[in-house]
């Protein structure tokens, strides 16, 4: 089965039919190697995690190795993990050091990766220049609170490469967010089959059944470049839906439904707190609490989301959290979460953000890495301290929020279906899904000709 069947230039008004290859195929998989991930900025790290001189995190991605290191100057740096001998992985995981040694004949490297030691060195008689005893460079900058590193020395700038992405989420202030708590684990389907299962919001319905009693959940969906975005909007006629959309634009700032909105809101901010364990913040979910008792019986609608809304902010300012301002309109059009192609989804807040990471395990086109991120604002100081949980998908099940338990399962099954002689391709909303057509349009320019071809805004 081929590869979506729209030209580059398409607006994604229009129905597409995406083709299994890129699922299934183990050749496409391979190819995705050297055609998207040797291409394509990608998250490394949360700068937290090397804020320290010597503070190391390994970024491994389809076979390639990548050491992102905070170096004596103070800066960041990122070069391949493998050593100038004869090849050995030379750091894993995390941590701090002040020089890199490789544990097979003890070659050792600095915090830039450049080599300051080879046992001897004299055996090569000359034939070793420095050049080629470094560990080659990989580009690295930061954005949002992330380190992103490319290992195309030719490939533009990370801001030309976030674009509008950057731009439109640098108010909600992401880089002053810190990790809540962080967890993994391997996902028996492919990377895209795991991060499609939260690009779009059509899937709330069949999915999360036990939240359509407290908010309905219409969606829209809509590329930004390389990039897409989402949110939930009033099609389905919630009374007050309009005008929080207008006011707030994202689903868990809203009312929910009922007829007294201090309880609804209090009853929407409960469930998704229990059921998500983010995506809201305890300043949020007290503040909702609180609501039945600081307003009147018959307060509108708009009114209850303010005082809401307000007593946050005002409970956060008082310990030190200070939110930032974002025009309405701007909190609005940016949706509620955002696609930042190839592998990451945010689902970002003026508190708090969420977000997904999916990389291939191996080149097994039937199995993934999914990693699942809360982050919050802090006082100063009072960050937790967190690491890396791997939570087993199917023995540890119960340690997973329920809703992504929900969410999981769905990956399971499609990867099972997409793999039966009956699944006929992926026909996704126009409209609700756009990001997951956006998604195989950026992902075919790559795999096509290994650089993004010119795509307009949809
Ligand atoms: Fe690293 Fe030999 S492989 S020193």
């Amino acid at each position: 089965m081929g590869k979506i069947d729209h030209p580059l230039s398409a607006e994604l008004t229009e129905p597409v039919t995406i083709g299994d290859e890129a699922y299934l195929s183990k050749a496409y998989a391979e190819a995705e190697r050297e055609k998207l991930w040797r291409k394509v900025w990608q998250v490394a790290c949360r700068v937290e995690e090397v804020a320290e001189v010597g503070d190391y995190v390994v970024y491994d991605i389809l076979g390639d190795t990548i050491l992102v290191t905070r170096n004596a100057d103070g800066e960041l740096s990122a070069f391949y993990n493998v050593c100038s001998h004869r090849g050995k992985k030379l750091a894993k995981g995390c941590g701090r050091a002040m020089q890199f040694r490789c544990s097979y004949h003890a070659w050792r490297y600095n915090l830039k990766g450049e080599n300051i030691f080879v046992l001897d060195k004299e055996d090569w008689r000359g034939t070793l220049p420095q050049e080629r005893l470094d560990l080659p460079p990989v580009k690295v900058d930061t954005w949002g609170g992330w380190v992103w590193i490319n290992m195309d020395p030719d490939s533009v700038s990370l801001q030309e490469y976030l674009d509008p992405a950057a731009a439109m989420l640098d108010p909600f202030e992401l880089d002053k967010m810190r990790y809540r708590w962080r967890k993994w684990c391997y996902v028996p389907a492919n990377w895209k089959v795991a991060l499609e299962a939260f690009l779009e919001g059509y899937h709330v319905e069949g999915t999360h059944p036990q939240l359509l009693k407290f908010q309905t959940f219409a969606a829209w969906s809509k590329a930004q470049g390389i990039h897409s975005n989402s949110g939930y909007g009033a099609a389905r006629g919630v009374a007050s839906a309009k005008e929080m959309d207008k006011a707030f634009g994202n689903t868990l700032m809203r009312p929910g439904i009922g007829a007294d909105p201090r309880m609804s809101i209090w009853e929407l901010q409960d469930e998704v707190w229990r059921t998500t364990d983010g995506t809201s913040t305890q300043v949020f979910v007290d503040a909702a609490r609180r609501l039945v008792d600081e307003l009147p019986e018959g307060t509108p609608a708009g009114e209850v989301v303010a005082h809401w809304m307000a007593s946050a902010k005002r409970d956060d300012a008082a310990r030190g959290v200070i939110w930032p301002e974002v025009d309405p309109a701007h909190v609005a059009a940016c949706g509620s979460s955002w696609h930042l192609f190839p592998n990451v989804n945010v689902i970002q807040g003026l508190n708090n953000a969420m977000y997904y990471r999916a990389r291939p395990h191996g080149t097994d086109p039937n199995q993934c890495i999914f990693e699942v991120i809360t982050l919050e604002r802090y006082p100063e100081g009072q960050e937790p301290k967190t690491e890396w949980e791997f939570v087993d998908l199917f023995a540890q099940r119960d340690e997973w929020p329920p809703v992504l338990l929900q969410d999981f399962d769905n990956m399971v099954d499609v990867q099972l279906g997409l793999q039966s002689a009956g699944f006929r391709g992926a026909v996704p909303s126009p409209s609700q899904e756009r990001k997951i057509a956006a998604f195989h349009r950026t992902l075919a320019s790559y795999m096509g000709e290994g650089k993004p071809q010119p795509i307009g805004p949809a």
